[in-house]
């Protein structure tokens, strides 16, 4: 097991990787509660065996209010208390609401990640922000509140299934695009085929991808500013994911595909490098592009949570591995979308 400290603004979080969730109980003190969703319950129902388990229906659908609600009066009736430590053992689904739930419940309890997809390894269970969607509205409430740790126990990714996998690499894209140029060109001479079959491999990814992600989150946790480049492709892609019900990475990689246009239009992005973006995803087997229709989209973009006044703040490629932040005015982002659409 790998031990990683990491000093937020509140909060040391500790990174096990290379761990066994059967660790965890030499890792807490006092009553573990684990939160997972029925698949995971389903599949590794050993691995729950020995601690008290609520059980969460699966998919972003049920990242609504009334799981918090469900949980919180699961808590009741466990008697939790502020001793108690709520472990969220799941995908980004999960790890959301888990930390939320905590969050609020007795006005806070610790709380702890186990995360079994890798989206949620490499993005979701990292940087403290949780809550969940209202209706069509993705994360409008929530806390940002960081875990006392995450443990990485990789067993969990051999019943992942394959267009989960695919999901995942949308958001290692995105950390190549935004900051790694080198990961850009490691990803182009590899699969996820291949990171499959190595697990050694695949760990390292996975450490250089966490640490990504929580550099930028310890640089500006309270998202005043850089940590805004980790909103690359999430712009559109927040929008259309709900809208059309597609999968989180899927919907990410359209919009990664959308902000490198307007970077192109805009900001002076190469065609060759949008081109090689275009590549690589459809190489991750991922889509970059979907028609839908863009009055509604439109519509939701303007409630997006980085909009300011009748701007919207909009994360741009300078090049590979470098991104910016650019505040597009809703006027002229209705006139980029007819355009490039
Ligand atoms: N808080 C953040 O900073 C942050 C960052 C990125 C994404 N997110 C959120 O994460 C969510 C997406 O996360 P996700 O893609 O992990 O989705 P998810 O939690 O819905 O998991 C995807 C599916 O995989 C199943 N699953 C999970 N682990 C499994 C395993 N090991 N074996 C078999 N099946 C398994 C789940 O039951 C579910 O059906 C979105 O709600 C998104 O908004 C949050």
């Amino acid at each position: 097991m790998i031990k990683i400290e990491n000093k937020f603004l509140n909060r040391i979080v500790t990174y096990f990787f290379d761990a066994s969730m059967e660790e965890l109980k030499n890792l807490v003190d006092g009553e573990i509660v684990f939160v997972t969703d029925r698949n995971i319950f389903n599949l590794h129902q050993q691995k729950f065996a020995s601690q008290k388990t609520i059980v969460i229906e699966a998919g972003e659908a049920f990242k609504q209010q009334a799981s918090v609600d469900y949980i919180i009066a699961e808590l009741i009736k466990i008697g939790a208390t502020r001793k108690t430590t709520l472990i969220g053992v799941g995908g980004g689904v999960v790890t959301d609401i888990t930390g939320y739930a905590a969050s609020v419940y007795m006005r806070g309890i610790n709380f702890a990640f186990v995360p079994t997809t890798i989206l949620a390894m490499v993005d979701a269970a990292i940087g403290g922000k949780n809550g969940v969607d209202v209706g069509l509205y993705k994360n409008l409430v929530g806390t940002i509140n960081q875990p006392q740790f995450l443990l990485y126990d990789f067993n969990f990714l051999q019943t992942l299934p394959n267009e989960e996998w695919v999901n995942g690499f949308a958001e290692i894209i995105k950390h190549a695009c935004i900051k790694d140029e080198k990961l850009f060109t490691d990803l182009e001479n590899n699969s996820v085929d291949i990171y499959k079959k190595d697990v050694q491999f695949l760990s390292n990814l996975i450490k250089k991808n966490a640490t990504i992600k929580t550099n930028v989150v310890i640089e500006d946790e309270f998202e005043k500013g850089d940590r805004k480049l980790l909103n690359f492709g999430h712009t559109f892609g927040h929008a259309i994911e709900n809208l059309h019900q597609l999968p989180h990475g899927y919907a990410v990689s359209i919009g990664m595909c959308m902000a490198a246009k307007i970077s192109e239009e805009i900001n002076g992005f190469y065609s060759e490098d949008k081109l090689r973006l275009e590549k690589l995803l459809k190489q991750y087997h991922l889509p970059t592009q979907c028609s839908f229709d863009k009055a509604n989209v439109f519509e939701i973009l303007k409630k997006d949570k980085k909009r300011y006044d009748a701007s919207i703040d909009f994360i741009l490629l300078n090049k590979i591995g470098e991104a910016k932040i650019q505040s597009i005015p809703l006027t002229q982002l209705k006139d980029l979308m007819n355009q490039i659409l």
